[in-house]
Order: structure tokens, then C-alpha cells, then sequence
């Protein structure tokens, strides 16, 4: 899924296709331990994930990989991942949770902002040798 969903939006995500494709067993079991993932399922189909974890400090919780499945978008699963994810992330006691969404993913950053997400005024480059923009998002919980 992680695989599908780097090759379905490269602007998307901090990594690419090329650079996990080949990862080993265990990276990949290390990845699914390492942060609370979840998965939306429509008529025992794949259509979206998301993942929760530490950002830094006991205090802030990060928000990543999230992706709905083509197939299933326009119909509200972002909008089911992402109270699964501020759900957990009250439930892990994290008093903020951030994520980082690229210059001109509008219809990414509406979902965010029609939760509750502002932008913080940080910035980055999305990944080295890429010249895009990406900004910070926060949600006090
Ligand atoms: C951004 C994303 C998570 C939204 O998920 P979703 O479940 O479709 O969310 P919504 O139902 O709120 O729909 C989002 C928008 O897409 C529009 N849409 C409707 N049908 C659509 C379709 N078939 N394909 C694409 N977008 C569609 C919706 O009308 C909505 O428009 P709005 O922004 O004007 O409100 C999803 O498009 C996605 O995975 N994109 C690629 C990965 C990505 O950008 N992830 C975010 C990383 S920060």
C-alpha cells in the first residue's frame, strides 16, 4: 500500500517510489511497529491509510502518510482517517499534532484546514534536490 501510494502521488510524500522499492522484510515490519497506522477499507478493498507518531517530544504527535486510494476519493475517507488519527492522538496525550502538506496540494490542505488544521508559518523543502515547498500544519488537541 505504501508502495502504491508513493507511485500514485510523488508530490505527496517526503520519500519516493525509487528510494523504498527495494526495502527489506524487516524495514518494512520496523516501519509498521515504529508508528499506529491505520488502514480504511471499502467493500474489502484498500482505500486510504494514514499513521500517527511521536514528532519530537512526549508532547507532539506527527501525521503522516496519508493517502486515499483513487478509487475511493471524493467520498469522505480522508475525513474517516483523520478522526481515527486525532483520536489516537489524544489517546497517546499529545497536546498538538503537526503534518506537512506540499505547495499547491489544495485539496489536502482543505481536508486539514475543514478539521482544524492552521498552518504554523514553518516551511521546507519536500526533499532534497526537489525545489517545492512544504508547509506545516497544526491542530492544538
Ligand atoms: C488529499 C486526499 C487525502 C483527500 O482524500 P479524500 O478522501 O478524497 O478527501 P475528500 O473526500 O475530502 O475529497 C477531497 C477533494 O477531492 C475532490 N474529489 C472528489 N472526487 C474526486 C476524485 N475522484 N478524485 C480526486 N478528487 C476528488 C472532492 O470534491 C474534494 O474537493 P474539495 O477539496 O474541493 O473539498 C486524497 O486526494 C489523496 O490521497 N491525495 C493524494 C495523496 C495526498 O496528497 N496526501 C496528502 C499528503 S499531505
Amino acid at each position: 500500500m505504501r508502495l502504491a501510494a508513493l507511485k500514485d502521488a510523488p508530490y505527496a510524500f517526503g520519500s519516493t517510489w525509487e528510494h523504498e522499492k527495494n526495502r527489506a522484510e524487516e524495514e518494512w515490519r520496523a516501519s509498521v511497529v515504529s508508528r499506529t497506522r491505520f488502514v480504511a477499507e471499502a467493500d474489502g478493498q484498500v482505500a486510504g491509510m494514514a499513521s500517527v507518531g511521536e514528532a519530537g517530544d512526549a508532547h507532539t504527535g506527527s501525521l503522516t502518510s496519508f493517502w486515499v486510494h483513487p478509487r475511493a476519493r471524493g467520498k469522505g475517507v480522508g475525513d474517516s482517517l483523520m478522526l481515527a488519527s486525532v483520536e489516537s492522538a489524544k489517546e497517546a496525550g499529545y497536546d498538538e499534532l503537526l503534518l506537512w502538506v506540499t505547495e499547491n496540494n489544495v485539496h489536502a490542505e482543505r481536508l486539514y484546514e475543514r478539521h482544524g488544521f492552521q498552518r504554523t508559518g514553518a516551511t521546507q523543502q519536500v526533499r532534497p534536490g526537489d525545489d517545492r515547498l512544504e508547509f506545516e500544519m497544526s491542530l492544538r488537541l
